[in-house]
């Protein structure tokens, strides 16, 4: 991808080109998984069953499954064969201090306990820090990370740039976040109130939008002025610094990891799925400069995961991930990710269909509030979308608009958020071009009818993540 950007520093005068040239995958296939598309009417009575939730279709009845790129991954040869590598020992795992020196060496942290997952890292990062009151700002917190802050009775609050909220604004770094929003809520409330401000890249929520350096350089400078800690979720950190190096001045020479170290560099602690960026199917770490909090992290890691030197992974779990890490900040790797997913977002706007620009690193987001202008966001359009998708192809998307957003815990009321969102998400080494061109092709057809696209209601609401177990019927 080349950038072009006038004399001005100012990431609002950097364009991107339209054009990705096309790098192939540094690697070929070994061993497929088969994949068939169900019938029409098997496709139907599977949606009535799952009460129009995706979430409950048995994966299958589906064809081409873009619902995450957690865990979904396909592990390379080398992380297989590290499997059989793997210490189970409960204490001291050797496999434990192979993971630990990836990600001293990735990341730079010189603490970490490893976790299930990410959302139990940020379990156990929470049971410490977070307190009834408190606020933690940031760039669209994780529905996971906003669901344990809520949990505790304390506060997510939102400080994204705006351009993030614009889904045609074609901005570098759309994930960023806006300091003048930090600073506001920072006087408003008050350090003592504010366990850390937290920074997720890229920006998931937001349309998996890239943070840049230059933004995270300035944030932490923001935290240090005020004795804030600084976290950054890490989920798909190596995609983000990918997006630093082809987009921010002065860092094409740089290598991916030269750039994510640094990044890195400015955090106090990261909390991190290793199910995205370290391509495993299951896995997750905290990680920490300071000794105090590691000792403090470490007493809950062991209370809900595990002992410190395995918490909630086997020893070949761990051996894979370290493996991975190294595999996911490949410069070669992600140009051949990052670009199949920007092509395919491509496809979609040469077909006139409303998508966040730019695609972001792992999914391609369709504006729902576009596509279905006839539907009120509280006849939740971006869940009807995915149910038409799944109906018209057998693919499988998720929605990221209002139901996602839960209810306000103070009012009880929904939260429509500014961006309703239908998510195809890209797994990693997973699906080829081929794949992508029939979603386009099934999302045409949608595009083609979406006059006749019916809102959905609730027929069952859980009271906490309902996107996952809630149920539906057609309005
Ligand atoms: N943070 C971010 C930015 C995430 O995207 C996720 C998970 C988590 C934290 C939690 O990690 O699932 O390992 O517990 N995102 C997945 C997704 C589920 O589909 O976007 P986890």
């Amino acid at each position: 991808m080349s950038t072009t950007r006038s004399d001005s520093q100012s990431p609002s005068n950097w364009q991107i080109s339209d054009s990705l040239p096309s790098h192939p995958e540094p690697y070929k296939i070994k061993m497929i998984e088969p994949i068939h598309l169900p019938d029409r009417k098997t496709r139907e009575a599977a949606l009535q069953e799952a009460g129009f939730n995706i979430f409950n279709i048995p994966s299958d009845h589906v064809f081409i499954d873009l619902l995450t790129d957690s865990g979904t991954g396909a592990m390379s040869e080398h992380q297989w064969a590290s499997l059989m590598e793997g210490d189970e020992s409960y204490a001291g795992s050797s496999s434990f201090f192979r993971f630990k020196n990836a990600v001293q060496d990735v990341m730079g942290f010189e603490y970490v306990l490893p976790t299930h997952q990410g959302r139990a890292a940020e379990n156990v990062l929470h049971s410490v820090l977070v307190h009834d009151g408190d606020i933690v700002p940031g760039n669209s917190h994780f529905d996971t990370t906003k669901a344990h802050i809520e949990f505790r009775h304390a506060h997510a609050i939102d400080c994204t740039i705006d351009a993030c909220f614009v889904p045609e604004n074609d901005e570098p770094f759309k994930g960023n976040v806006d300091l003048a929003k930090l600073a506001k809520v920072v006087d408003e409330h008050g350090v003592e109130k504010i366990p850390f401000v937290l920074i997720t890249v890229t920006n998931n929520s937001g349309g998996g939008q890239p943070v840049s350096l230059t933004n995270v350089k300035e944030v932490a400078a923001f935290c240090h002025e005020r004795n804030l800690k600084l976290i950054i979720d890490a989920a798909r950190f190596a995609e983000n610094a990918w997006f630093i190096q082809q987009r921010e001045p002065g860092q094409r020479e740089r290598s991916v990891r030269e750039i994510a170290k640094e990044v890195f560099s400015y955090a106090d602690a990261a909390t991190m799925s290793a199910k995205k960026d370290a391509i495993v199917n299951m896995g997750g770490m905290l990680c920490m400069r300071d000794e105090e909090l590691f000792d403090q992290c470490s007493s809950f890691n062991i209370l809900f995961e595990g002992y410190i030197t395995y918490g909630g992974l086997s020893g070949r779990d761990m051996e894979a991930l370290a493996t991975g890490l190294y595999e996911g900040t490949e410069d070669d790797y992600l140009s051949a990710r990052i670009g199949q997913v920007r092509r395919f977002g491509d496809s979609l706007t040469e077909a006139g269909i409303p998508i966040v620009r730019p695609p972001g690193g792992h999914a391609i987001y369709v504006d729902a509030k576009k596509f279905l202008p006839h539907l009120d966001q509280e006849q939740f359009p971006a869940q009807a979308l995915v149910c038409e998708l799944y109906l018209e192809g057998g693919i499988r998307g998720v929605e990221i608009g209002t139901v996602l957003a839960d209810r306000d815990p103070d009012t009880g009321k929904n939260r429509p958020p500014k961006l309703e969102l239908m998510r195809m998400t890209i797994p990693r080494r997973v699906y080829t071009e081929n794949h992508l061109q029939y979603v386009r092709d099934v999302l045409v057809k949608l595009w083609e009818r979406r006059d006749s696209i019916r809102g959905l209601k609730f027929t069952y609401e859980p009271p906490i993540l309902r996107h996952f177990r809630a149920r539906f019927e057609w309005e």
